[in-house]
């Protein structure tokens, strides 16, 4: 099984080699490749991932190379995880949209659909060359923002899943407060990439008996705590919003903190450079510590059961991912992407039919969803109006005077990232 990996430069690299290693019964990876356009970092990166399976025993290959035709022949499967832009795009989307005090944040608000329209037309263009590359390849995209760039995929006919780490960060610390094994936990997960909700948690299976209630009352403060809303907030809702939802939630008192601390890309740039200064270290043949303060925990383990489920051949497996609406949500259009629980096998992901999404829930979806559609449109048209009519949608914004300005600020930001600007 050969597998691509575009971005393969990244620092989140050894989390997803690290995956790779232990789960290689899951997925019996043969052949490894990793692409970035960034030389010194793939040398980097690409030497510590050889370290990391030479140590864990693993017989598969690391190769590197800036070429993707190259790099994505004949894979199985081709894995996007790039940041057009780096952290230094990153910092600009966290902090110009504070000028009108909207929050600032690289998936969520005005600095995601910044994110959006520089990302979309470089995954696209991406995603073409790996179709003739490998025309039977599945694209397992990680890319930011999810939810948009899946729809993207998927509107030009690619063979895609969009994944996250978020359900399966849930999973895991919901197993643990519990004390019982992951695999036993399944999430009633649902609603839009960063746009989720957790309303149940059942044990056993997809029809096991729902803890939520228990997790809540015995472990609420603690779950609370981690996402930085008010424990009362959760036992009132009585479902736990990912921490994404913090930004609509505590919408002011998140721009009151943006507006004194560091950035987030300030920090993971800070991060990366100490990061990078140790993957050199000859030494070093695990992922670091340090990795563990990044966002992306378990997503080499999302990863890896994805893409068995894609490649295996086996039955289907139930894994939360971003896929086609198809009727799931009926609210939405059938082509809306959301993020749910879905049976994926060798022909795709298909969602499983959920309980009717309440009110309270929903609404905030249907505007969401309606914003990413025009999002997808002005990164896939361009124009000045498109951009304000997305950001005018969006309801982190909202007000035609801060759409106007939000506008030329993005616009300001991210010309040399637009090629239509
Ligand atoms: C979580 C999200 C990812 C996001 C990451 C950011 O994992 O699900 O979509 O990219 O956090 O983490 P960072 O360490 O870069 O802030
Ligand atoms: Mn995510």
């Amino acid at each position: 099984m050969k597998l691509t990996v575009v971005g393969g430069g990244s620092t989140y690299t050894p989390e997803l080699v690290d995956g790779f290693a232990r789960l290689r019964d899951t997925l019996p990876i043969t052949e490894l490749v990793l692409v970035d356009p960034a030389a010194d970092r793939l040398e980097l990166v690409g030497g510590l991932a050889r370290r990391i399976f030479a140590r864990q025993g693993h017989p598969g290959t690391v190769t590197v190379t800036g070429d993707l035709a190259a790099g994505a022949a004949g894979a199985d499967a081709v894995l996007l995880q790039l940041r057009v832009g780096g952290q230094a795009a990153r910092q600009r989307d966290e902090t110009w949209p504070l000028e009108c005090g909207c929050v600032g944040q690289e998936t969520t608000g005005a600095g995601g659909l910044a994110k959006a329209l520089r990302t979309v037309p470089v995954v696209l263009d991406i995603a073409e060359r790996v179709r003739r590359a490998a025309p039977d390849a599945w694209i397992i995209d990680f890319t930011n923002p999810v939810g948009i760039v899946t729809r993207a995929l998927l509107g030009a006919g690619h063979r895609a899943v969009g994944l996250c780490n978020v359900a399966i960060g849930f999973q895991r610390k919901f197993a643990a407060l519990l004390g019982t094994d992951p695999a036993e936990v399944h999430l009633d997960h649902v609603g839009l990439n960063h746009l989720t909700w957790e309303r149940a948690v059942r044990l056993g299976g997809p029809d096991g008996p729902d803890v939520l209630p228990r997790l809540l009352a015995e472990h609420g403060g603690a779950i609370a705590a981690d996402l930085r809303l008010p424990r009362p907030l959760l036992d009132r809702l009585g479902v736990v919003p990912s921490y994404y939802l913090r930004y609509f939630y505590a919408h002011d008192e998140v721009v009151a903190e943006q507006r004194t601390g560091p950035s987030r890309a300030e920090e993971v740039a800070r991060m990366e450079r100490e990061l990078l200064a140790m993957y050199g270290d000859p030494a070093l043949d695990e992922k670091p510590e340090l990795l563990a303060r990044r966002g992306g925990a378990f997503y080499s383990e999302a990863a890896v059961g994805l893409a068995a489920a894609l490649l295996g051949g086996g039955g289907p497996r139930v894994q939360v991912v971003n896929t086609y609406n198809r009727g799931t949500l009926p609210f939405l259009p059938d082509d809306a992407v959301i993020e749910t629980q879905a049976a994926v096998d060798g022909s795709g992901a298909v969602p499983l039919a959920v309980p009717a999404l309440e009110p309270l829930y929903a609404g905030l979806v249907a505007r969401v969803t309606a914003y990413e559609e025009l999002a997808l449109d002005a990164a896939l048209r361009g124009g000045r109006d498109r951009v304000f009519r997305a950001l005018l949608a969006h309801p982190l914004v909202g007000q035609y005077a801060y759409a106007e300005t939000l506008t030329d600020l993005l616009l300001a930001h991210n010309r040399e990232h637009l090629a239509w600007a």
